[in-house]
């Protein structure tokens, strides 16, 4: 008996080994019963559902079964049978009970059921032993598995770009700065500002914004490579799509052009929602079932979708054209908002779209500028409800191209003098992407705010657990 292994629910659940004695344990979601029996619904994330321990009252101490509480913590030693209740196949016959941990129910928060969304991020601790961020959880962690695989099937290789970085990829500034100088005192230099040299790394460094600069080092060696990590953006937008830390894959592929980088991109987004529908259906089900009914639907019509590849002059020309009241006017040279992004992927062409060759002026410094002068091959991926979710480019390889658009941003060559060394040995074509984890979370669950796909959200004035 000592020596019975716990079983997972997901496990018995597919088990018919009717009669056998089996260990569980878990969380328990309800109790209900009878003067004769008890029913306890029992979960321990292995899936989204709960198996019933059934529980003959004569049989056990009443002062334990009293104990046991939604939230509490148990183990089962009982007998896998049948059911003949409904809505399960399988039970367990309790008969032996160990309660590891009581959750009192004057004072557990998750006593009741249906708690809104906005109240769960309040107790992010706890929100995990909810069926939503079970599956949210789960669904997680498959499409974090499912980038390595695609990664790996295809000959990329993992390269982990740092996280503490004495460079800006982005250009766009809204940085968190890194250091271990006493704020209240740091040293100054004679013109009175704050003096970096003294600082940990003798200059001044931030969390990074995006791996690409140094996943391009890597694809200038290795041809394919990816980096998976966490970013940080200082920006003060409180959306629905934004975090202030986020992870982001980003594949950096040489010798492609900004067609291979579509390709890739398309065939990349569709494994992973293949890799969904067939690995996480019940968690699907659950969240098509609770908060979006066109959940599974939408992500079987992009698999089967071809995605529409436009140029952002065309893109400007259909949203002219289109009629519909914006809040923000749409002008050639100004950024795309998610309104126009909406409209073009879900009212217009009614799959994903692939937007190219945007103004330089509202690009990143390292995209390829094209003969015109005035654009860059610069990529966004729109998707239904999301909006963006993958921006990439073909990179500038020519080094005179590279040096005068970093001079022309005022961008110090000190800072980039490495980076502007692989244009100067070994240059070659090359492009890449960054996928922004939590909007493909978001995307794939149906859950409407980015908040509810990480486990622990980081916005303004929101960094409690
Ligand atoms: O378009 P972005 O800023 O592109 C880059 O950072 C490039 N260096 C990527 C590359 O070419 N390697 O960000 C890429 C993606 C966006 O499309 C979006 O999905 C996500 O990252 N993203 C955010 N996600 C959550 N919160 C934020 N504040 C985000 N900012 C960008
Ligand atoms: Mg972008």
């Amino acid at each position: 008996m000592e020596h019975l292994r716990r079983s997972k629910v997901v496990d018995l659940l597919q088990s018919r080994d009717f009669g056998k004695e089996v260990l569980v344990k878990g969380w328990v979601r309800t109790k209900r019963g009878n003067k004769q029996l008890n029913f306890i619904a029992l979960n321990d994330g292995s899936v989204i559902h709960h198996i019933q321990i059934v529980a003959e009252v004569t049989h056990f101490d009443e002062e334990l079964l009293k104990k046991i509480t939604t939230g509490s913590a148990i183990a089962v030693k009982g007998i896998l049978v049948e059911s003949m209740g409904q809505g399960q196949q399988v039970e367990i016959q309790a008969r032996s009970i160990e309660l590891y941990g009581t959750a009192d129910p004057e004072t557990y928060p998750l006593q009741k059921k249906g708690h809104t969304l906005e109240f769960l991020r309040e107790i992010a601790h706890l929100r995990p032993r909810t069926n939503t961020f079970g599956a949210v959880l789960r669904i997680r962690h498959s499409m974090a598995y499912a980038i390595h695989k695609y990664f790996n099937d295809h000959g990329f290789y993992y390269i982990h770009s740092p996280i503490i970085t004495g460079s800006d990829a982005e250009g766009a500034g809204a940085m968190f700065r890194v250091t271990t100088l006493d704020p209240k005192t740091p040293p100054l230099t004679p013109e009175g500002k704050v003096n970096y040299s003294e600082d940990f790394f003798g200059k001044e460094t931030n969390l990074t914004v995006s791996g690409q600069l140094e996943a391009e080092l890597g694809a200038l060696a290795l041809s394919l490579v990816y980096t998976f990590g966490p970013t940080f953006r200082a920006e003060n937008s409180n959306t629905p799509r934004h975090l202030a830390e986020f992870w982001m894959i980003e594949p950096e592929m040489a010798f492609y052009d900004i067609h291979d980088n579509m390709d890739l991109a398309e065939d990349f987004l569709k494994f992973l929602m293949q890799y969904i529908l067939d690995h996480c259906l019940d968690d699907l089900e659950f969240l098509n079932r609770m908060y979006d009914n066109e959940l599974i639907d939408r992500l079987k019509h992009i698999v089967s979708s071809t995605f529409e590849r436009l140029t952002y002059t065309e893109a400007i020309k259909i949203l002219k054209a289109s009629g519909q009241q914006w809040e923000f006017p749409v002008d050639w040279g100004s950024d795309l908002q998610a309104e126009h992004e909406r409209y073009l992927v879900e009212k217009h062409f009614k799959c994903p779209v692939m937007l190219t060759d945007y103004p330089k002026e509202i690009k990143a410094f390292y995209m390829k500028q094209n003969e015109d002068g005035k654009t860059v091959r610069g990529l966004d991926v729109l998707f239904p409800r999301t909006g963006e979710i993958i921006g990439g480019s073909q990179r500038e390889e020519n080094y005179d191209q590279l040096l005068q658009r970093i001079n022309e941003l005022g961008i110090p060559e000190k800072d980039v003098w490495w980076y502007l060394d692989t244009r100067r040995f070994g240059t070659a074509p090359h492009s890449g992407f960054g996928l922004g984890f939590e909007r493909l979370i978001l995307f794939v669950t149906g859950m409407s705010n980015i908040r509810d796909v990480i486990p622990f959200p980081r916005t303004p004035k929101n960094a409690e657990f």
